[in-house]
């Protein structure tokens, strides 16, 4: 672990399901190599291959398969895996990392709608990964109908372990993102995900005017 301020940027990308994330991280990314800028593409759970291994457990087989504490923690030990294997060493050659998801989805689904708290979650952050946050979080907001029809639409009906939770967890997980852009509102920014990707895109780009 480096404790050095990597020369790189890191964005991450947050939001409930069905937001339209994915197909923004790769808009995003292709934006930025537009302007010249070296960019890396990522995800989580996975983004390196200790991390994508750890993918499979957590996504797959039933909604009981893991409690909260033991997701918890294997969220956390993706984490690490990603942030040691692939951020960091990116971030400390000067490259931008834009990653679909990262630290403040465990905070809003097992810190939030899971209730066991940011401070557990940040703790495990503080030891897995060194608390390496993000320069700026931009997380993606649609309103949960809209946001579930464009969800079953993706995945003709079949859900993952956390897509198939019902509408209170995912309106508290939508709750926790908002309590986290109120705690931290120079790394996290709220961006209406509504309307055509181009103009989100275009959104997404002004959150990042000042880096
Ligand atoms: P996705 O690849 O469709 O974004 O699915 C990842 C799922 O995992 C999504 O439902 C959110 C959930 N998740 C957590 O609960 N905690 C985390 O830390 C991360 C990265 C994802």
């Amino acid at each position: 672990m480096s404790d050095a301020r990597p020369r790189g940027r890191f964005i991450s990308l947050e939001g409930g399901e069905g937001v339209g994330k994915s197909t923004q991280v790769k808009r995003l990314a292709a934006a930025l190599r537009d302007r010249g800028l070296d960019v890396i593409e990522t995800r989580e759970p996975g983004g390196s291959p200790g991390a994508e291994a750890i993918r499979a457990l957590l996504m797959q087989g039933d909604v009981q398969r893991w409690t909260p504490e033991t997701e918890a923690l294997l969220f956390a030990a993706a984490r690490a895996d990603h942030v040691a294997r692939t951020i960091r060493p990116a971030l400390d050659r000067g490259a931008w990392v834009v990653s679909d998801r990262f630290l403040d989805s465990s905070l809003a689904y097992q810190g939030g709608a899971d209730g066991l708290g940011g401070e557990t979650i940040r703790t495990l952050h503080a030891i897995g990964s060194g608390g390496l946050l993000p320069d700026r979080t931009l997380v993606l907001r649609l309103p949960v109908d809209e946001a579930e029809a464009r969800e079953h639409a993706r995945d003709g009906g079949r859900p993952d372990r956390f897509a198939a939770r019902g509408r209170d967890y995912h309106a508290a997980v939508a709750a926790a993102f908002a309590r986290l852009a109120d705690m931290e509102p120079e790394r996290l920014r709220l961006v209406d995900a509504s309307g055509a990707a181009g103009t989100v895109t275009q959104r997404l780009l002004a959150a990042l005017d000042d880096l």
